[in-house]
Formats: structure tokens, C-alpha cells, sequence
């Protein structure tokens, strides 16, 4: 069988709803995905570093997944499902759920413990999941800050070429934007790379970069669509103010501190959804910490 990935442009990798009492809420999920759809994003990543897939069980993740599958079907919007980050047993039931219900796309993290040290290591792990789902598109999501694994992504890529047969292509995130342009050129350019940092979306697109997942496409999703369109239309003058601005308003967010927690507050002030906090290990924002970085975003808030 003759597998497509045709999914091109923004994906917005999706937190996690959590009530006061820390238990996920798939309530919110529709007005969520028609909040993104009304802003021009046709992509949901599903358990991303958004998602806080590792603080989430096999089951909560499941069920995450299958509210997502059900309104996507409403929304026609490309469903994406992270399935790596927890034992191997775990990874490949998550594999073989998302295929049942549907998604358009598996993503996954290398393990976490046992870290592929080179190519061909990755490639062994990813075989195994590519056996649980083998009628879904694959990609690699690289993030050695999260992962501490770095492994050469155009390296890998073409060594993969004829090894995994649903491996369609990989989520790029690290600032390392040459190596995120050796890996799009990898194989003849057969594989898609999707940028994962909110600071390089106008740089990669003027490389030739299409496909973006980053998590100010959640907050402020007219920066990624303008940034986008200002580069297809040659304006370099629109591309850079509105990245200039996008970064702006990042720093002031993660001046609070780390990047989860922080860009929830945000989401909550800035976007008509409401993601509650984060769950442990990662902690809260105080109070006052939050009203600061409302207080600070002010010019930013009309987004
Ligand atoms: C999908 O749309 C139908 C018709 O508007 C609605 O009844 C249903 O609740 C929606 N389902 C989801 C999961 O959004
Ligand atoms: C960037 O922000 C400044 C200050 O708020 C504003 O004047 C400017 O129009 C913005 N630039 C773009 C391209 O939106
Ligand atoms: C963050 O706040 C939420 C809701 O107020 C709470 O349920 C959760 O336990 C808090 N997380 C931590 C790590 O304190």
C-alpha cells in the first residue's frame, strides 16, 4: 500500500485541557478546534511538548486522542498523534490506537532511556512502530533540548530511504536551522520537515520551509499565517516585522519562565480558549506572576 502524507503549512501542536482538580477536560475540545480552524490552521498535533504527553497516562492519552479524532472529523483538520515518551509496550499500543481511530499521522520521540546513539539505532526503534501502524504516515519528532538525543536528521533521513516505509518525514525542532535545511534536502527533498521554533518562522520559510509546528500557532495564530503569506508574497519587510513582533512577545512570555507553564498563562489571556495550568512535575505560575506577563502583553494582546 502506497502511503501519502499531504499535509502542508500550520499545525498547531495543542495543550492539554486541565481542570482545577488537574484531570484533563475534553469538553473544551470543539470550540478549541473551531477557534484554530476560524484562524487558519488546518493541522492539530495531538501529545506534542505542548500537550505535556509525558505527564499524561496510556489511558488519558488515548482518550485525548479520541475526543481530537471525533471533532477533527467536523473541522476537517489533519489529525497528528504523538505516540513516543513511555515504555516501548506503551509507544506501540498508542501506535496501534491512533491507526484505529484514525489519525492522519503518527509522531514520535526516540526512546528516552535506552537513547539511540546513531542513524541506524533510530531507525531500529522506529521499525517497531512503523509494524504497529503500518497504514499511517510516520515522522521523527527531533528535540534534543527535550530529548538529549541529536542525531543527524539528514543523516538519518537517507539512511532511512527503503528501511521504513511509512516514514514520511520529521518535526525539526532545534534552532540548528542549517541542519534543519540539510534534512529537507536530504533524499532528494522526498521527506517533509515541519520548523518547531517560534523564533525562526520567517528565516525558514524564506529557505523554502513550508510546514511549521510551533507553539504560538495555539496564542497568537495570525503570526505564523501572516509570516507565512508576507513570505509566499515576497514581502521580506511584512515577514520580518511580524516575526519581530512574534519574538517579542515570546521573550516577554518566557521571561516567567519555563515554556509550558508560561505560554498556558498566555494562551488563557490572549486566546478565547481557556487551557487551565500545567500539571505536575512542571509547576504554576504564581498569581502575581501571571498578571505581570498579562500586564506586559498588552500590546500584544489583540492577537
Ligand atoms: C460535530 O458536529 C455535529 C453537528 O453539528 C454535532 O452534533 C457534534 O456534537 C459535533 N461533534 C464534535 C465532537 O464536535
Ligand atoms: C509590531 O508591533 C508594533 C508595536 O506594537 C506595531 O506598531 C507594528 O505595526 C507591528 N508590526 C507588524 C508587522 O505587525
Ligand atoms: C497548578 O494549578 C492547578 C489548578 O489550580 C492545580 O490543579 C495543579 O495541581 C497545580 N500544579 C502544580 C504542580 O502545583
Amino acid at each position: 500500500m502506497l502511503l501519502n502524507f499531504t499535509f502542508i503549512g500550520l499545525m498547531a501542536p495543542v495543550f492539554t485541557i486541565f481542570d482545577k482538580d488537574s484531570s484533563i477536560n475534553t469538553e473544551k475540545i470543539p470550540n478549541y478546534a473551531n477557534y484554530l480552524s476560524e484562524s487558519g490552521i488546518h493541522g492539530i498535533l495531538v501529545h506534542g511538548t505542548s500537550g505535556e504527553a509525558t505527564s499524561l497516562s496510556v489511558r488519558e492519552r488515548k482518550d485525548l486522542a479520541q475526543a481530537w479524532s471525533e471533532t477533527v472529523k467536523n473541522t476537517s483538520q489533519h489529525l497528528m498523534v504523538q505516540v513516543g515518551g513511555c515504555p516501548l509496550p506503551d509507544v506501540l499500543e498508542l501506535a496501534k490506537h491512533a491507526e484505529e481511530i484514525g489519525a492522519d499521522s503518527i509522531l514520535c520521540m526516540p526512546e528516552l532511556y535506552f537513547k539511540p546513539k546513531k542513524p541506524r539505532d533510530l531507525i531500529n526503534y522506529l521499525k517497531h512502530v512503523s509494524d504497529a501502524a503500518p497504514n499511517t504516515p510516520l515522522l521523527y519528532y527531533h528535540n534534543p533540548g527535550h530529548t538529549g538525543v541529536n542525531i543527524d536528521m539528514a543523516q538519518f533521513l537517507e539512511e532511512s530511504t527503503n528501511q521504513l516505509p511509512t516514514l514520511k518525514g520529521i518535526k525539526f525542532t532545534s534552532n540548528d536551522l542549517a541542519a534543519g535545511y540539510a534534512a529537507l534536502k536530504a533524499a532528494g527533498g522526498r521527506f517533509t520537515v515541519f520548523i518547531g521554533g517560534d523564533l525562526l518562522l520567517a528565516p525558514a520559510f524564506a529557505l523554502g520551509f513550508d510546514s511549521a509546528i510551533a507553539t504560538s500557532i495555539n496564542i497568537f495564530p495570525s503570526y505564523a499565517t501572516g509570516i507565512l503569506e508576507a513570505v509566499k508574497m515576497s514581502d521580506v519587510a511584512k515577514a520580518q516585522g511580524l516575526q519581530e513582533n512574534l519574538t517579542a512577545a515570546m521573550k516577554i512570555i518566557r521571561s516567567f519562565g519555563p515554556k509550558v507553564p508560561t505560554t498556558k498563562v498566555a494562551m488563557n489571556y490572549v486566546s478565547p480558549i481557556n487551557v487551565g495550568h500545567a500539571r505536575a512535575p512542571l509547576e504554576n505560575l504564581s498569581e502575581e506572576q501571571s498578571r505581570e506577563m498579562r500586564l506586559s502583553l498588552g500590546g500584544y494582546l489583540k492577537y
